[in-house]
């Protein structure tokens, strides 16, 4: 069956505000090489088309994360699926992420990452959902933040769906 999407960032727009993100990665890193760990699958596309955009020195790693429990009520504890393949000892790391909606998720993983002693860690995410954070984290660079939505694209899916549409959309019918 065939959803109906609503453009709520167009291509343009998210592909302006990638530009600023990266130019300000790039000052805050200036002298550094930025890691960047990359959380799939949702984060691959925003990843990419960021690291394209920074101009200090750039080095990339991949983890796979799911969080146990049944989708609304999660033990909090978060399964690492496909770990990165690189330590993250003495490097300045910088977690890319799609979307933080109840934050659950990143608060778990920053902790298991914070204990792998990187010289320092932050945080970027393309979306934040404020209304829904049930868990607090720090967050240090936002594309847009949005209202509590289900959004697709730009690495989002719906059912494995849309994650290749170049814009971020909403899903009509979908709670
Ligand atoms: P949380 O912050 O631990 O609740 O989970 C964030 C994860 O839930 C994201 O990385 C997405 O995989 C997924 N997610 C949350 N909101 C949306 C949405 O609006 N569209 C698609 N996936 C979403
Ligand atoms: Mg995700």
């Amino acid at each position: 069956m065939e959803e109906k999407i609503k453009v709520m960032i167009s291509e343009d727009d998210v592909d302006a505000r990638i530009k600023e993100l990266g130019d300000q990665i790039s000052k805050d890193y200036a002298g550094k090489q930025v890691h960047l760990v990359c959380i799939l699958k949702g984060s691959v596309f925003f990843t990419c088309e960021l690291a394209k955009r920074i101009t200090v020195p750039v080095s990339m790693d991949f983890m796979s994360v799911s969080s146990y429990g049944d989708g609304t009520k999660s033990s909090g504890v978060v399964r690492i699926a496909k770990d990165l393949d690189e330590t993250l000892e003495g490097k300045d790391v910088l977690v890319i992420e799609d979307i933080i909606d109840s934050g659950r998720t990143l608060s778990y993983l920053l902790e298991v990452l914070q204990k792998r002693n990187p010289a320092s860690m932050r945080l970027c995410t393309l979306l934040d959902k404020p209304d829904r954070r049930t868990h607090e984290v720090h967050v240090d660079y936002v594309g847009f933040e949005i209202p509590d939505e289900f959004v697709v694209g730009y690495g989002l899916d719906y059912a494995q769906k849309y994650r290749n549409l170049p814009y971020i959309g909403v899903v009509e019918g979908v709670e």
